[in-house]
């Protein structure tokens, strides 16, 4: 089954054709970052404008690349939420119209989710899971009992992970998207550490995360040793990486799974990719990190977890729109996924 995937939830226009939801057969993103970065983030207008321009090249880009016609799908899977009201409405109304217009069925995907079947695209998912989504909206770990069974065990309080990066690199006179530019400049840092930032715990509660007063400190030595950025953005990312992986240490303490999945844009993170590595070959468990272009926003993670959802039965009706905010924990069962796959629960 060939699927079309549709991503439009934040400054990503994204399109990409997926075969039975683990062949990547082509893959198309167009971002409108480099005009956001004036602004020093993305204005919702602005991404939702630049989604109606881009999203008719964008889709025509993966069909060609996939060597396919429109007539040659089968169903199209689209980002319904969470995610920018006018940016979402974009990739649904194009979505829906386009798969009335062929007479295929529409589904539509919780973003979050897709970022979790970046996974099957490198190979079968296995269950019980842990996984650990880490993106610019959302920072949240997960017990994954199976397709659609998710269980959300830790989330941040404030700020996710992504957007502490995106606000300390901004303050450290850095561009938008920040993750990327802090990695970097980290990577100039020398190797033993000059500064430590705070990792925050939250009281009472050992699986959530807090990563606001990550800019405050970081605000702080910014303004105190101006000459050391890279310093300064190596104890960022080394917060972040530790709160991220304390919790998970935390988590599989108590769901001692055999399968750790990463998701979401800041997964592409080495320095992440190796620590959540190092951690899960100390217990013995197998850590899974999509490549890096699956780990942020893109359209063949929503193709991927667009197939299962099909399968279960799951559509978008003509009169569905947007759905933001939308918890994780309210998408429904896959029983009919997993017996399509012989009941050994994986992908
Ligand atoms: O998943 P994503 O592409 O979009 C959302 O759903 O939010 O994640 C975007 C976030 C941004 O905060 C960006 O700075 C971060 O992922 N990011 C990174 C890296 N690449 C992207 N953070 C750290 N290191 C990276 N290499
Ligand atoms: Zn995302």
């Amino acid at each position: 089954m060939r699927i079309l995937g549709i991503e439009s939830s934040c400054d990503d226009t994204a399109a990409a054709v997926v075969e039975d939801g683990r062949r990547l057969v082509a893959s198309e993103r167009l971002s409108s970052a480099l005009l956001q970065r004036r602004f020093g983030g993305v204005v919702p207008e602005v991404a939702a404008r630049e989604h109606t321009m881009a999203i008719l090249p964008v889709v025509e880009a993966a069909l060609e690349s996939a060597g396919m016609d429109l007539q040659e799908l089968d169903a199209i899977a689209v980002t319904r939420g969470p995610g920018l009201l006018g940016a979402l409405l974009v990739g649904v109304t194009f979505a829906k119209a386009l798969g009335s217009s062929l007479g295929i069925p529409v589904v539509g995907v919780h973003h979050l989710e897709a970022h979790l079947y970046a996974n099957a695209l490198e190979g079968p998912v296995q269950f019980p899971a842990l996984a650990l989504i880490v993106s610019g909206g959302h920072t949240s770990l997960l017990y994954w009992r199976a397709h659609g069974e998710l269980e959300v065990i830790g989330s941040t309080r404030d700020d996710a992970a992504g957007e502490a990066l995106d606000k300390g690199a901004r303050l450290l006179g850095l561009p938008y998207p920040g993750g990327p530019e802090v990695e970097r400049l980290a990577a100039e840092a020398p190797d033993a550490p000059i500064f430590r930032l705070p990792v925050a715990r939250v009281a009472g509660s050992e699986l959530d995360f807090s990563f606001s007063g990550l800019k405050t400190a970081t605000e702080e030595l910014a303004r105190r040793h101006p000459g050391e950025r890279a310093a300064i953005a190596k104890a960022l990312q080394t917060a972040v990486v530790e709160a991220l992986v304390q919790n998970l240490a935390r988590a599989y303490a108590r769901y001692p799974v055999k399968h750790i999945y990463c998701a979401g844009g800041v997964t592409a993170n080495r320095v992440l990719a190796h620590a959540v590595q190092a951690f899960a070959a100390s217990v013995g468990a197998e850590a899974h990190i999509p490549q890096p272009s699956l780990c942020t926003d893109n359209a063949a993670m929503v193709a991927a977890a667009g197939y299962f959802r099909h399968l279960s039965g799951s559509r978008l009706q003509s009169t569905a729109g947007p759905m933001t905010p939308w918890s994780l924990t309210d998408l429904g069962t896959f029983a009919g996924v997993i017996q399509e796959n012989g009941g050994d629960n994986r992908c």
